[in-house]
């Protein structure tokens, strides 16, 4: 039997930064993990650039049933304060757009300095070890320490922190272990489902899907929340940053709506048949959007063939539908294309200090295993290293 001061579960990046920090506090800690390498979703994130954090991180760009959990963690270790460990470990990075943050190299990077934080534990008196390539037989508490076995060995400390992550991606051996961890303690868990994820079409949009590969700047809406970047058809629906965005708000049933004109000054369809009479709809179209979409649009608001032979009133109701055309997207790409998993272990169990159960002193969860879920554009990240942060200075 292994005795260590804290135990965390996945080495993930919640997991690796709640491990160097409790490393570097003197701590005795344990890392284990399924995977047989550690941070992988780190090395696939951002294209293999890893967008690891974003300089407008706000309480306000994450979703949870406790819109105000994120604060203390996220005020307490900022994108700031990433980006000075980042500089300090000599990685190069550049803002790509909306203040995200890239590696210019690669994303292994920051797993490299991730591992190298945990190995300066040792001159603190501390000790980080990794146990990595086993899964989990048994998580037991007795009331004062927390006892792990795995392959036959066993290991036990006073403190157990969960950093497992969410079920997206479960080909790269992503779970919902922390779910059954949180219910086998007596936690609730906010329904989990896929986030960040693209969205289906079926029925009549289905026509939509001859646009594969068409990209258009639009503002996309889920309910009354609102994003601009790009949206993208694709041979089952709808993808691209804007759709991934709306999809966290987005529930079964509910309709999307897009608009593909943000730019078009007000009554500019009425306008351009002044100008132009016998502009084909098509072609009026076609000045603000890409040609296939142009076309597939112009086709399904079935105007005269010519914008004068058409009346203002039809036209203001096209331009009304252009600005929020609306989709009803008959599922998502599921888990195995989501980035991240929105839900998750219900923060009214845990302290949002410490990360800390409030009913079983010692437990924490960290990381995308909490119901707490940030946009597109690094957020994600940055809420790992907040709470795994957190939770490794409490420890
Ligand atoms: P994470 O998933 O990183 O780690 C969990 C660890 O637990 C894994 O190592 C896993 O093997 C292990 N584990 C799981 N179940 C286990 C079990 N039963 N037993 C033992 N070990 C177990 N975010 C962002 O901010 N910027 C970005 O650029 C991207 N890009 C991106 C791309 C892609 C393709 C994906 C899928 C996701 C992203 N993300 C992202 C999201 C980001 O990767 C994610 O939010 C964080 O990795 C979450 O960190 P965690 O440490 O909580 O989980």
């Amino acid at each position: 039997m292994q005795h260590y001061d804290a135990i965390i579960l996945g080495a993930g990046a919640a997991g690796l930064m709640a491990a160097a920090t409790a490393g570097q506090r003197g701590r005795r800690v344990l890392v284990v993990d399924h995977a047989d390498a550690p941070g992988k979703k780190i090395l696939i994130s951002g294209g293999g650039r890893c967008n690891f954090t974003n300089i407008g991180t706000a309480p306000d760009r994450f979703l949870s049933a406790n819109p105000h959990f994120a604060k203390s963690a996220l005020g307490r270790y900022t994108a700031a304060d990433f980006l000075a460990l980042v500089e300090a470990h000599g990685i190069a990075w550049h803002e790509k757009t909306l203040g995200q943050l890239f590696c210019d190299g690669s994303a292994r990077q920051i797993v490299e300095m991730l591992l190298d934080e945990c190995d300066k534990a040792t001159r603190s008196g501390g000790q980080v070890d990794i146990a990595l390539g086993a899964p989990l037989d048994s998580v037991t508490h007795d009331g004062t320490a927390f006892r792990i076995t795995r392959h036959g060995n066993r290991a036990t400390a006073p403190r157990l922190i969960v950093a497992t992550g969410g079920p997206s991606i479960p080909k790269m051996g992503a779970t919902g272990y922390a779910y059954d961890l949180a219910r086998q303690f007596g936690l609730k868990v906010v329904e989990p489902r896929p986030a960040l994820v693209p969205l289906t079409l079926g029925g009549e949009e289905t026509l939509f899907r001859s646009l594969s590969g068409v990209a258009s700047e639009v503002v996309a809406r889920a309910g009354k929340t609102r994003f601009r970047e790009a949206a993208l058809f694709t041979h089952r629906g709808l993808s691209g940053p804007a759709i991934l965005q709306v999809s966290s708000y987005w529930r079964h049933g509910e309709p999307i709506g897009i608009d593909f004109t943000p730019d078009a000054a007000p009554d500019w369809l009425i306008a351009a048949k002044r100008a132009q009479p016998r502009l084909s709809p098509r072609r009026a179209l076609g000045q603000h959007l890409p040609d296939r979409l142009a076309e597939t649009l112009a086709e399904r608001l079935a105007l005269p063939a010519e914008l004068g032979a058409t009346t203002d009133k039809l036209l203001a109701a096209a331009q009304g539908r252009l600005a929020d055309w609306t989709f009803h997207p008959n599922g998502s790409e599921g888990y195995a294309k989501a980035e991240v998993t929105v839900g998750g272990v219900s923060t009214a169990g845990l302290s949002s200090r410490t990360m800390e159960a409030k009913t079983v002193p010692g437990l924490h969860f960290v990381g995308e295993a909490v119901d707490v879920t940030g946009w597109l554009g690094g957020y994600n990240f940055q809420w790992a290293w907040a709470s795994g942060r957190a939770a490794g200075e409490a420890v």
